[in-house]
């Protein structure tokens, strides 16, 4: 399924020149490969080939579509805009779109977070959580989880917590220290979440006790991990984590860039936990494919900038943040929380009668519409990551897109667009079932 490497068979004249071009002119040596399609449409829930042939999106380009392919509200809100204005600095002149999305982002916003800062890309907005935090706090260190995934950027590598996305790229920034993620299923509490929450939480004042200089400016972690697999955490730990870090005057910047905008079923997904972040940083799912970040956090924390620390050329760019508006209002209007609350049970409780009947599936875990599928070879829970590319692949040929993830490449997510029905849901439960029979009896 190489598509840069190898060619498909037989792909249509338009397909064809793409191929060539993506061989010749792009860039894509830092993947293992790019799948054989060349995606020309979309709407709702559904991609549609050069040859005509839909797709059934179960991985919304990474977790961003979250209000569906070109939904018709946001896109005539990104083409009114363009009419008007493009690009102008949204940081040297004011600008309207900028100004109501954060006003917007106020008032979703868990508890008293209120400033926004926008940036261009996830990466970007974390690297202005790390530089404000260290600004407000007066502190350097930082403390993040094993498996977290916070960007291709040098900081926000630097504060990933898995060799997989740092590999060439080191050394990395000093003063990160990392704590073990409340992964319930690969704990030794399997059977206890809540314990292994505790634990886990327990270790988070261990790394600042033994592994750093107590110089520790702020915390780092996502409310749900994606890229390190969707990893959901017990249900108590981020409180007991916001005790420690209180305990010890540090902030926490929770990292919703994948999580965030309705995934979970709530607007947060911290909003799950019974905690309020001291800086929240959202991106993919702001503006439903615009580019765009946002972090956000309350004034006093805001006002730790001074005139020149910070800018960025792009960042709230009025298309963008018209289209976010656009995008949370139909969210709001179209509740697609509760749409993805819903759903996403469904979805489990089916993923689990699959479960019972192949061993190949380790585990099932999710949180809305962020599910995760682990795939183990054997009971002492060897990752059958080939599986999981084979299952990829099969799904792929058969009509359904989805991701691949974990930190061995062994955990499947699903994570489309809200608006996704049920007819579809179970038409991609059942592609993904039949992949699974296949790559199972193959083997
Ligand atoms: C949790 C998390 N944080 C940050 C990023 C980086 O976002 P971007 O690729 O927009 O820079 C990602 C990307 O996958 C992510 O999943």
């Amino acid at each position: 399924m190489e598509m840069n490497k190898t060619l498909p068979k037989n792909p249509g004249e338009q397909a064809l020149d793409t191929f060539q071009k993506y061989r010749d002119y792009v860039i894509t040596d830092f993947v293992k490969s790019v799948a054989p399609i060349v995606i020309v449409k979309g709407a709702g829930a559904v991609v549609t080939d050069t040859d005509g042939r839909e797709y059934l999106d179960c991985f919304a380009g990474i977790s961003v579509v979250n209000a569906g392919h070109c939904n018709p509200a946001v896109i005539a809100a990104a083409k009114a805009q363009m009419e008007k204005l493009v690009h102008c600095s949204s940081y040297l002149y004011h600008v309207q779109p900028t100004a109501d999305l954060a006003e917007k982002i106020a008032t979703i916003a868990p508890g008293d977070l209120s400033k926004t800062f926008f940036g261009n890309s996830g990466a970007e907005a974390i690297e202005t959580a790390l530089k404000l935090a260290r600004l407000y706090t007066g502190r350097h260190e930082f403390i993040a989880l094993q498996g977290g995934f916070h960007g291709r950027s040098y900081g926000a590598l630097s504060v990933s917590g898995g060799w997989a996305r740092k590999k060439g790229g080191g050394p990395y920034a000093a003063g990160v220290s990392f704590a073990p993620a409340p992964n319930a299923f690969r704990s030794l509490w399997p059977d206890d979440p809540e314990e292994c929450g505790r634990q886990c939480a327990r270790a988070i004042d261990d790394a600042i006790r033994f592994s750093t200089s107590g110089d520790v400016a702020a915390f780092i972690a996502e409310p749900v991990m994606g890229e390190g697999g969707i990893i959901v955490p017990p249900s108590g730990y981020f409180r007991e984590v916001k005790k420690i870090l209180d305990r010890h005057g540090i902030l926490f910047i929770a990292d919703e860039v994948q999580c965030g905008f309705a995934r979970t079923g709530k607007m947060f997904a911290i909003e799950h936990f019974g905690v309020v972040p001291d800086i929240l940083v959202s991106a993919k799912g702001i503006a439903d494919g615009f580019p765009l970040s946002a972090l956000t956090t309350r004034p006093e924390i805001a006002a730790a900038f001074k005139p020149g620390d910070h800018l960025s050329t792009f960042g709230g760019n009025p298309v963008s943040c018209a289209a976010g508006l656009a995008n949370i209002k139909f969210m709001e209007r179209e509740n697609l929380c509760g749409h993805a609350a819903a759903l996403g049970e469904y979805a489990i409780s089916r993923f689990r009668e699959i479960q019972s009947r192949n061993p190949l599936i380790g585990d099932v875990r999710g949180l809305g519409l962020m599910i995760g599928i682990e795939l183990i070879k054997d009971r002492m829970l060897t990752p059958a990551s080939s599986e999981a590319e084979a299952i990829r692949d099969v799904c792929l040929r058969n009509g359904l897109l989805i991701g691949l993830g974990g930190i061995d490449g062994s955990v499947l997510r699903f994570q489309p667009p809200l608006v996704i029905s049920k007819k579809q849901m179970d038409q991609a439960l059942d592609i993904f079932s039949a992949a699974l029979q296949e790559v199972t009896q193959s083997k």
